[in-house]
């Protein structure tokens, strides 16, 4: 009895001091085994099969106020559980008797070219998962022949991250609208002397950021993000006179928009809901995409559309290539990757990219360029959404 009761109070002991419990946050379960892990550790990189891997495990290394920073979307999250689980509702055709034996994930991104239509999306902060922060977005980026977007709120200087491009590495740059005008000006200026060859201009939090609890309890109510709260449509024409780089407004959630920007002559647009973090109830990119093709269709011949938000697999670009976007963001799931600096950035990068291309292959499609609606069946998003 002595015994028995010893060795249970024993192994309870190991069990709390050893294995690592997280809460897996309703991801899809990939059966990752966490036992192994110690708390606060990295684990090894060998664990990693899954984009959504890498998210569990940066819960289990970067401390809980920044993990909170990162993971941290407005009011009760709804949109950011949408994002995670839209994929559920689309249906991908594939089809058979064809040639699958040379897959082509190369595209242009305002007429510049990149080995995948997928980039690294702008990111507050990338110094709280590792010390490297941007520069190894930016390595992992360049040597991966993708596109890296940093942002205007990183751990490194925009000039600091130009200078670790790797010769004839493209990256756009992303700005937020200060109030501000001479930091305005300032970082537009350095933007483009820096080398970047677009401006991603966050337009969706226009005054204020989204209240995001999870973080505002380490935080404490923020002081005002200082975007400016009067920018209107006079404002978004005045702005391209203090840039002569092509200007992409990010943050489009509406046909009525996306025309307005069509309208303005802009080569691009960027829909995306900010990964949940500013509207909470705003739709996810696949109601927008198809919002935009209902209503604005003429969009998509005449500029690019990206989109970005919950992509965390091969199959949810494609739902957005086929939908009609150009180019798909990743935000959070690089940041996650990067607590192993630029080895986990790659990693990641080739994980989508083998997906993307086992999903092409099991399509039937060998050319992203080709991918089009006839590979996408929405009509269950489309009938909760529309009603038709
Ligand atoms: C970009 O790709 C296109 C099509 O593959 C090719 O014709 C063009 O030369 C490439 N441009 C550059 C700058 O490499
Ligand atoms: C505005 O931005 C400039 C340039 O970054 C800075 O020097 C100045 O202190 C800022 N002004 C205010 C009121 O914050
Ligand atoms: C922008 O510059 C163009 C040409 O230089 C000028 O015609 C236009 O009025 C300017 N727009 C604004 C809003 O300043
Ligand atoms: C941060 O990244 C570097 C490589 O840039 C890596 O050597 C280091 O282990 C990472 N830090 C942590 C805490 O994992
Ligand atoms: C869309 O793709 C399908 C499948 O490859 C193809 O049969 C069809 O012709 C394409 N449609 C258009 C309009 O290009």
């Amino acid at each position: 009895m002595t015994s028995t009761l010893f060795y249970l109070w024993f192994s309870l002991l190991f069990l709390f001091s050893f294995a690592v419990v997280i809460d897996m946050e309703g991801l899809p379960d990939t059966g990752l085994d966490t036992t192994d892990w110690v708390a606060g550790q990295t684990p090894p990189l060998d664990d990693m099969w899954s984009l959504n891997d890498m998210q569990i495990a940066a819960k289990n290394v970067i401390t809980a106020r920044y993990y909170a920073s990162y993971r941290t979307a407005a009011l009760d999250e709804v949109t950011y559980q949408a994002n995670l689980n839209i994929w559920k509702n689309v249906r991908l055709n594939g089809y058979s008797f064809r040639d699958v034996s040379d897959i082509d994930l190369s595209t242009s991104i305002l007429g510049y070219n990149f080995s995948s239509p997928f980039f690294i999306a702008p990111a507050a902060n990338a110094g709280h998962a590792n010390a490297s922060a941007e520069l190894s977005l930016a390595t992992a980026a360049g040597k991966a022949g993708i596109l890296y977007v940093p942002s205007i709120s990183a751990t490194k200087s925009l000039e600091q991250i130009a200078n670790v491009a790797l010769e004839d590495q493209v990256m756009f740059h992303q700005e937020y609208i200060w109030s501000n005008r001479t930091q305005l000006i300032d970082e537009l200026k350095r933007i483009e002397a820096a080398g970047y060859k677009a401006i991603v201009l966050t337009v969706d939090n226009t005054g204020i950021d989204g209240i995001r609890t999870r973080s505002l309890r380490y935080t404490g109510a923020t002081s005002e993000a200082g975007h400016s709260a009067t920018f209107d449509l006079a404002s978004l024409s005045e702005i391209r006179n203090l840039t002569s780089l092509p200007i992409v407004p990010k943050g489009i959630k509406t046909a009525a928009d996306a025309l307005t920007c069509l309208e303005l002559g802009f080569p691009a647009i960027y829909v995306s809901n900010h990964g949940g973090r500013t509207l909470d109830g705003a739709p996810t990119s696949v109601e927008i995409l198809l919002d935009i093709r209902r209503n604005a269709p003429e969009v998509f011949e005449r500029m690019e559309v990206y989109a970005d938000g919950g992509v965390r697999r091969g199959n949810h670009v494609i739902t957005l290539l086929a939908l009609g976007a150009r180019a798909v963001g990743l935000g959070r799931s690089p940041i996650f990757a990067n607590i192993w600096g630029e080895v986990g950035v790659s990693r990641m990068i080739e994980m989508l990219q083998t997906e993307l291309e086992t999903t092409m292959q099991l399509m039937g499609e060998s050319k992203v360029a080709n991918i089009n609606s006839s590979y996408v069946n929405t009509k269950l998003v489309e009938s909760i959404y529309f009603g038709n």
